[in-house]
């Protein structure tokens, strides 16, 4: 059989090698990147990573196509599993072109909708229903915080609803909020904004989109285009059933019956509840007292409010909610899920702090100029 070495053996498991080495060492070991891994060793790290060890001679398919077989199986059975879900839908443009007014306009034709007294807070995301259909809607600053998520691999968005200003037309940020939207592979509504006001011109922005590739519809490209007047109320409906149409194009998925994970949307510490962090729940259903992991972080979940600010039991797919019983406040964008019990949590949780402190040990020893050390 060919020997274990930990360069390709973290290449297989999809770790950082130092990381393994870092595993290695603690289990007792003195690795290093040329080491060889003893077999059963080796077969013990691969199933806490979750993969099956199988050594294949050269040439052969490795760990590492193994593994991903695995993976496939999973989701193949999975797929009976599978139930839609609702989009979650971002709103980015220039400033002043009109995404609060926006969000706040597809807000009001909620509530009109029969949710009228509810207060709702601000939580970083909300749901609306309309004709008996979710829509998540992530209350974002802008294109910052779209970015910061997909900076950490948090893709939640399916959806982003381009706001151009029918006056103004593509600004610089228009066009910054485009690429995003491009490099993050999600569907692209466009909302001419500001239908209303003189100067307003619908031609020239579809002009302005053709000029993008981005061409719309009734110009034979593919981009749904909606003109609207966001503080008039006015295209709103048209503008939600456009979102929904084209939710139904994505084909949105789920397994609800997964153990839960999602990605953390904001966080701060509440004087009296302690650390809340609101979630959307990707896969799975989060229920309270599921435990957490969240990086550094764990939880268990001690109580959990919709956007209204009610009191629920249980989040299902692209479901935002605030969560309270951390342990910190986990970053914008980090990736939680849930876990067997709070004391595993509570272990993964120190794990990664200690991997975090080490890591930052080894950059603060990185030397600027020739140590002693290295010069012998
Ligand atoms: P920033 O958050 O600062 O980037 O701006 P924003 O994109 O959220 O724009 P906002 O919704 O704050 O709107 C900017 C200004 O445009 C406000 O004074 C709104 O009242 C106005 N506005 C937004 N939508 C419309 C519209 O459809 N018609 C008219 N006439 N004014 C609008
Ligand atoms: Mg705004």
């Amino acid at each position: 059989k060919p020997p274990i070495v930990v360069r390709d053996f973290a290449t297989a498991l999809g770790l950082k090698p130092f990381r393994l080495i870092s595993e290695l060492n603690q289990a007792g070991g003195f690795a290093s990147m040329n080491s060889n891994i003893d077999e059963a060793i080796a077969t013990k790290v691969a199933e806490k990573h979750g993969f099956l060890l199988e050594i294949k001679h050269r040439g052969e398919p490795g760990v590492q196509q193994q593994a991903q077989k695995k993976e496939k199986q999973v989701e193949e059975d999975e797929s009976k599993f599978l139930v839609s879900r609702p989009p979650v839908v971002c709103i980015l443009g220039h400033v002043d072109h009109g995404k609060t007014s926006l969000l706040d306009a597809i807000r009001k034709a909620n509530v009109a909708a029969g949710e009228a007294g509810g207060i709702t807070q601000h939580i970083g995301a909300y749901q609306i229903e309309y004709q008996g259909r979710k829509i998540t809607f992530l209350d974002t600053p802008g294109h910052a915080a779209f970015s910061k998520m997909r900076a950490r691999g948090a893709n939640v968005t399916d959806i982003a609803v381009l706001v151009v200003a029918a006056d103004d037309g593509f600004m610089p940020q228009t066009d910054e909020a485009l690429k995003h939207a491009q490099n993050a592979k999600v569907a692209l509504v466009v909302a001419v904004n500001k239908m209303d006001v003189k100067g307003a011109n619908l031609d020239q922005v579809k002009a302005q989109m053709q000029q993008r590739n981005i061409a719309p519809e009734d110009w034979g490209g593919e981009t749904i285009t909606v003109p609207v007047a966001a503080t008039k109320g006015q295209g709103i409906d048209s503008l939600i059933e456009m979102i929904l149409l084209q939710a139904d194009v994505l084909e949105l998925k789920a397994n609800p019956k997964a153990e839960a994970s999602g990605v953390v949307i904001e966080s701060q510490v509440d004087v009296g509840r302690g650390p809340l962090a609101t979630v959307i729940v990707q896969r799975g259903t989060l229920r309270v007292g599921d435990a957490l992991v969240c990086g550094a972080c764990y939880a268990r979940v001690r109580a959990m409010f919709n956007d209204q600010g009610e009191n629920v039991k249980e989040a299902t797919p692209a479901a935002p909610v605030r969560v309270i019983g951390w342990s910190g406040t986990p970053e914008s964008g980090a990736i939680f899920k849930a876990v067997k019990n709070a004391r595993e949590a509570e272990k993964l949780a120190e794990e990664e702090q200690l991997r975090l402190r080490k890591a930052a040990t080894a950059s603060d020893a990185t030397p600027k100029e020739v140590s002693v050390e290295q010069l012998f």
